[in-house]
């Protein structure tokens, strides 16, 4: 189903279903790029189950590892080698296996402050986009995965947080969270993320039932500002789902 502002729902059956579905999303919009090709990853729980299908011998033999560039959209300002560190989580469940070293695009947690992490990065994206300033006609990403979280924040882009409003940089730092883990943060921005082909949304289990009832209900929540320039596709299972959109 199409929602009036052109963003698409695809219900999926349950979480498998909807780990295999990203996962040939993504394969797909990999294979219909020819060159260098960037994928920006998320955090939390959600992804984890397609990180997983990437690394099996079906996914990864579809996947040309030397062309494809993996940043994350946003990261828990805490050790690379703390378990609540993104990144750590999606090299520990494919990217260690498959992604050559140098194409593994970390932010650097090891910096003074979230504010210093967050200019590194952003210097580091405008290197690897060769340009200081957005094209619409040539997004930074192919693909940008996201997650909601239970107050509606994506990436580390909380409700009513000075950084959701943010038009210029693109990557900032959080100093507060919202929500656990109660860490710093940094994250990229609107404008950053929506620069891609394609903006992806897992959403799963029972437990986002209430925020996606909420979301879906057209409330100004970060999880209704992150669009792509693109296509943006919702990927929600039925446990999800909120009744209303069931029967459509
Ligand atoms: C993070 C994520 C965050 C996540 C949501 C959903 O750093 O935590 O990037 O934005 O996507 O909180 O998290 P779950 O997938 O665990 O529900």
């Amino acid at each position: 189903m199409v929602l009036n502002d052109n963003r698409k729902i695809i219900p999926a059956a349950d979480a498998a279903t909807l780990a295999k579905t990203a996962a040939e999303c993504l394969v797909g919009r990999i294979a219909a790029n020819s060159g260098r090709i960037a994928i920006c990853l998320t955090g939390g729980s959600s992804p984890k189950r397609l990180y997983e299908l990437l690394a099996t011998d079906f996914y990864k033999n579809q996947i040309p590892w030397d062309r494809v560039h993996w940043f994350i959209g946003d990261e828990r300002f805490v050790p690379a080698t703390d378990s609540r560190n993104n990144m750590r989580m999606a090299r520990q469940a494919f990217l260690n296996r498959c992604a050559p070293l140098v194409n593994i695009h970390p932010m650097a947690t090891n910096a003074a402050n979230p504010d210093e992490a967050a200019l590194r990065y952003e210097a580091e994206l405008k290197s690897f986009y060769g340009a200081d300033n957005l094209d619409c006609a040539r997004p930074l990403f192919d693909v940008v995965l996201m997650g909601v979280g239970p107050d509606g924040h994506i990436a580390s882009l909380f409700p009513a947080y000075p950084a959701i409003e943010e038009t210029q940089r693109w990557v900032v730092g959080v100093p507060k969270a919202h929500v656990e883990p109660l860490v710093p943060r940094v994250s990229l921005t609107l404008p950053a993320l929506g620069s891609c082909h394609e903006m992806l949304f897992e959403v799963s289990g029972v437990d986002k039932c209430a925020i996606l009832t909420r979301v879906l209900a057209g409330e100004d929540l970060p999880a209704n500002r992150a669009h792509s320039i693109g296509d943006t596709t919702w990927l929600i299972d039925a446990a999800a789902l909120p009744e209303n959109f069931r029967a459509r």
